[in-house]
């Protein structure tokens, strides 16, 4: 396994930039292999030609009681290291691919070769969404100044922010994931399908690409041995172990 790697320098770079309300990657899809990332708050290399799973930055039971350690460890060890596989898989059947970070490849999907495109999306999508989400999550942290005044500003209040989130979050129908990014000096609220994510070819046509701060996975694999069917206790226990501390350096 190998340690997560932020593009802190980059973010702070993006940052700047949607600062002024201007950021749009001008990179084009035929060229997603060599433009640099500005937007992703995480990048993800591969080594020696594959993926491999980064390690939990906390214990399996470091989120408990609201997430419990079986959840974790199955989710961390089984689920996501099956989107690894199957990612590398991909990497294996189209050379092309090789040695390109994950965030290139999200960032470009439209460009990457059809006949493994979906298996891009799919698990591609699925390495770096958990891998983002382990980091997101930590017991304890307090929101901070810099969030509280976004969310004020972007929604009226906290309270309404954290109503609208879970509401979102209860809407989404079947597997799929809650975001919440900065885009346009504004938080916003966003929803995708699966595994997809806000940085899926986001360098496409010029798009104004999100400054992704945090999401929660909707997959009942996320919370079906502790809830069960109940997601909503799920989504409203997530504000305990939101990683509050991280949303705060992503917006500096
Ligand atoms: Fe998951």
């Amino acid at each position: 396994m190998e340690n997560f790697k932020t593009t802190r320098k980059n973010f702070i770079k993006a940052s700047a930039l949607i600062g002024i309300g201007s950021l749009t990657l001008g990179a084009k899809a035929s060229s997603f292999l060599s433009e640099p990332n500005l937007n992703a708050p995480l990048i993800l290399p591969q080594t020696d030609g594959k993926f491999t799973l980064p390690a939990l930055p906390y214990a399996y039971n470091a989120l408990e009681p609201f997430i419990d350690a079986q959840t974790m460890e199955i989710h961390h060890t089984k689920h996501h290291q099956a989107y690894i596989n199957k990612l590398n898989e991909a990497i294996t059947l189209e050379s092309t691919l090789q040695g390109k970070s994950l965030e290139d490849l999200l960032l470009g999907l439209s460009a990457v070769p059809e006949k493994v495109r979906s298996m891009v999306r799919n698990h591609g999508g699925g390495h770096w969404n958990h891998s983002f989400f382990w980091k997101s999550m930590k017991l304890g942290t307090q929101m901070g100044t810099k969030f509280s005044t976004l969310a004020t500003s972007s929604f009226g209040s906290i309270d309404q922010f954290k109503a609208n989130f879970e509401k979102v979050s209860m809407g989404v129908f079947g597997s799929g994931w809650a975001w919440v990014v900065l885009q346009d000096k504004q938080l916003k609220i966003m929803t995708s399908a699966n595994q997809d994510n806000p940085l899926m070819d986001a360098n496409k046509d010029n798009k104004r690409v999100p400054i992704i701060l945090f999401g929660i996975d909707l997959w009942e694999h996320a919370y079906y041995l502790k809830h069960k069917n109940k997601r909503a206790d799920y989504v409203s226990n997530f504000w305990n172990v939101v990683n509050w501390d991280e949303i705060e350096i992503l917006l500096k």
